[in-house]
């Protein structure tokens, strides 16, 4: 088989696109090129695309900026409409389940089975005798589709559909590596979507993705202080407007974001008190948390708080080699908190299933 190379890695989010290409080398993954475009709000709404023109000119504009030759592209997909699903099924071969994997997969998923992508992955065969584990991953074709058709227009062919909590997944692996016997919940806020991956032994126990994000934030800001969206999300960034009283309104802002931290915590928290009560152990050892609102420096501390546990904000570019002639640590750094999918992406290998 060819040897293959590193796919570009394509994070199509609700606020912006990422772009990242990593390469293979002795010293290790080595960083060519990491940048983002920012979408309009509404340009993505709940995973659908509702403007592709506009995500093919920020692609297209990735691409050219950074000169990108390679075509093959990994592209993700997160959400309430993909399902992740870890199913027992009878032992049978890779091409037994190529076969049955339609029907099987049938009920567990709440949509017609004719509109939806299914994905597998067969895990450890089960100590049970004559069972077996199999990661089932499903996302409407239609969704799928629109993804595939953008990312061609702008001229990449896509290798890899991937799901972020995968990504994630991956890119915590290259940088931090599973420990025996851990268990560590990997968060990823990012603007609309918050994707949780409970990940013991390296392997995922639970997945789930909650509608809500950095998105909410600006709108309560807009909201409650009556400015446009575009004002709310300066000032949520710690920049000011101009016109208003600014010592007033950065007080006002900073308890917005106070309390819509707390309720994000409380919904998180919520999803890891439930995969605790079907977990056969409860214990979590750790909190790694990643995506752009990551970047608020209470949420962290609220999160861990709220938890309990220990939680930390994830570096994607740990342990990958990043030349300081071409990326500056200031750049790094900035990137970090909304690399970790697209970093995940980059990982991929053409030459995949
Ligand atoms: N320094 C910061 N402080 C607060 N919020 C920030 C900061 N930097 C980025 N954000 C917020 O992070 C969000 C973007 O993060 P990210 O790129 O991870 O989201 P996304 O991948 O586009 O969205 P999603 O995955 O939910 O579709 C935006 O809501 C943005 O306002
Ligand atoms: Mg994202």
């Amino acid at each position: 088989m060819a040897k293959g190379r590193n796919c570009v890695g394509l994070d199509i989010g609700s606020s912006a696109v990422k772009l990242c290409i990593l390469k293979d080398t002795k010293r290790g993954l080595q960083l060519q090129a990491f940048d983002h475009i920012s979408l309009p709000p509404e340009t993505i709404v709940d995973g659908a695309l509702m403007n592709s023109g506009i995500v093919t000119d920020a692609i297209s504009e990735l691409l050219g900026r950074n000169k990108v030759k390679t075509r093959e592209a990994a592209l993700s997909v997160s959400g309430n409409t993909v399902i992740i699903k870890k199913i027992t099924l009878p032992l049978m071969t890779r091409e037994e389940l190529d076969e049955s994997i339609q029907w099987e997969a049938e009920q567990y998923i709440p949509f017609d089975i004719r509109d939806v992508f299914i994905g597998f992955e067969m895990l450890a065969p089960k100590t049970t005798q004559g069972q077996m584990d199999v990661m089932l991953v499903a996302a409407k074709r239609e969704m799928i589709n629109d993804y595939v058709q953008v990312t061609r227009d702008a001229g990449l062919e896509p290798m890899v559909m991937d799901v972020d909590a995968f990504c994630l997944q991956n890119a915590h692996e290259a940088n931090y590596g599973f420990k025996e016997q851990e268990t560590v919940v990997l968060l990823d806020i990012g603007s609309s979507v918050v994707t949780m991956n409970v990940v013991t032994d390296g392997e995922t126990m639970f997945t789930r993705d909650l509608s809500m994000g950095g998105s909410d934030l600006t709108e309560e800001i807009s909201r409650q202080l009556n400015i446009t969206y575009q004002e709310a999300e300066l000032y949520k960034m710690g920049g000011s407007v101009g016109n208003q009283s600014d010592e007033v309104l950065p007080h006002e802002v900073e308890k917005i974001i106070g309390e819509k931290a707390e309720d994000m915590a409380a919904e998180i928290q919520r999803s890891i008190d439930f995969y605790s009560a079907t977990a056969a152990s409860d214990r979590i050892d750790k909190i790694f948390v990643t995506g752009g609102t990551a970047a608020i420096p209470s949420l962290v501390r609220i999160i861990s708080r709220t938890s309990g546990v220990n939680a930390e904000l994830s570096n994607p570019f740990r342990n990958i080699v990043c030349d300081e002639k071409h990326f500056s640590a200031e750049q790094i750094r900035r990137w970090a908190p909304i690399a970790s999918v697209a970093v995940g992406l980059a990982m991929r290998r053409t030459n995949e299933r």
